[in-house]
């Protein structure tokens, strides 16, 4: 998830969802072009089998009941009647029929190598139609044979040479492979094919199209939601936290964020503006007790700074201000432990305070050597007494000049 850490959610959003919808469109837009390959393959091959089945119930039924007619008339040898029947049953269609056989009587009639393949695995047991979609001269076409099986009436004319009818014998010799079949071997196959290039180029087409629109619909969808998503959460996020580094800016907590909404989001801004109040209600408090803080030691008779560990003041009275020889604003943030010639015993006293919760200089009067701005050495004594503020310790020093 690293790639994802550096960008914005909405961006991180947009790139899960599309690809996310990426792959679903590409599945299923594959899965429908199967689909319709599947049915177009089936379609061909039903029509295939239709029509073999036709001719060879024609043949079939030709060699059973016009057996005296061929002799004189030769359009109605079964074989011959059943190629111009399937001729003009596939007229004008894209479909080639032919009825092929290993042991041809017409070289027109010779197998091609597929088809002679199949013939002669219908020699095995079990014969059944058999197709395929396979590629020719760069064209896929769907190649369909049905067996034709030798009934008795088959066998007067590719039965034995010596029953056959005299036109037979006289066009085919003795010895021509056509002759000798059994009632039940395969005789030759009806064989279909059908081109299937220019169906492929519809589906293909087809699967285009679908891909165009699906992308539409799927731009329009991201483009949506992340407009909702940045309406809905990413404003109102960016909002929030530009609120609160303002606040942590400014220490101002009076900012209230404008949001009615009855959802998480509406409760995360409700939280903040809870959190504000309270802060700035805590803040106020603060500054009150230390105004009256404030008030309270600039009535005392001896000088008090108020400082942290520190040693940083953080509050002096005007009595302070004269013994050190500084303005309020002067004194205020400078380190009392550089106005004592033993700055460094208060030091680690308070060191110890943290450490080991007293202190001997702590909550004792204490006589301490202190430098005004100018240079000049004072003597006073000095009480530190401790406080705790919200967050941090502080202390408080109370000075009273010894005059010798
Ligand atoms: C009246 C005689 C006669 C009968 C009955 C007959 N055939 Fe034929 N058959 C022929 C002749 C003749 C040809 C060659 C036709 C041509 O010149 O195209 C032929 C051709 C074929 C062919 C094409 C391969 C080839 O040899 O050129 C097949 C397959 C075939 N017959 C199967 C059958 C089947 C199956 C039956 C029985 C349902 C049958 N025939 C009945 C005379 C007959």
């Amino acid at each position: 998830m690293k790639i994802f850490s550096g960008n914005s959610v909405s961006t991180t959003f947009n790139l899960i969802s599309s690809l996310l919808l990426i792959t679903l469109f590409l599945a299923l837009a594959l899965s429908s072009y199967r689909r319709e390959q599947e049915l177009i393959i089936k379609g061909a091959v039903d029509n295939a089998r239709a029509i073999s089945r036709q001719i060879i119930e024609t043949r079939d039924y030709l060699s059973r009941n016009v057996t005296k007619e061929p002799e004189q008339n030769p359009n109605l040898i079964p074989q011959v009647a059943a190629t111009s029947i399937a001729k003009q049953l596939t007229g004008g269609s894209n479909f080639y029929v032919r009825q092929v056989s290993l042991r041809y009587r017409n070289p027109d009639n010779r197998p091609d190598s597929y088809e002679r393949e199949i013939l002669n695995k219908f020699k095995g047991p079990g014969q059944k139609e058999v197709w395929q979609v396979s590629k020719e001269g760069g064209k896929k076409s769907l190649r369909y044979l049905l067996p034709m099986i030798a009934d008795q009436s088959c066998l007067a004319c590719h039965g034995s040479y010596e029953t056959a009818p005299g036109f037979i014998q006289e066009r085919f010799p003795k010895d021509h492979f056509s002759y000798g079949y059994q009632v039940g071997e395969i005789i030759g196959a009806v064989s279909v094919a059908v081109p299937m290039e220019s169906l492929y180029s519809q589906i293909r087409h087809n699967l285009k199209r679908d891909v165009i629109y699906d992308g539409i619909v799927m731009t329009i969808f991201i483009i949506i939601t992340g407009w909702i998503l940045h309406r809905t959460i990413i404003t109102p996020v960016k909002k929030v936290a530009a609120s609160i580094s303002e606040v942590a800016l400014t220490g101002n907590f009076s900012q209230r964020i404008e949001l009615k909404r009855n959802d998480e989001i509406g409760e995360l801004i409700h939280s903040y503006n809870i959190l504000m109040s309270e802060l700035d209600h805590k803040t106020q408090q603060r500054m009150e007790s230390e105004e009256r803080y404030r008030n309270f030691i600039e009535i005392a008779q001896s000088p008090i700074v108020t400082f942290m560990s520190d040693g940083k003041i953080l509050i002096s009275n005007q009595k302070a201000e004269k013994l050190f020889g500084l303005t309020k604003e002067e004194l205020l943030g400078q380190c009392l432990f550089e106005f004592m010639v033993n700055g460094d015993d208060l030091k680690n006293a308070i060191n110890d305070y943290f450490t080991a919760g007293t202190s001997d200089l702590i909550g004792t009067t204490t006589r301490q050597k202190i430098r005004d701005v100018c240079g000049r050495l004072f003597d006073v004594d000095m009480v530190i007494s401790v406080s705790q503020s919200d967050q941090n310790q502080m202390f408080s020093a109370i000075l009273r000049s010894v005059k010798e």
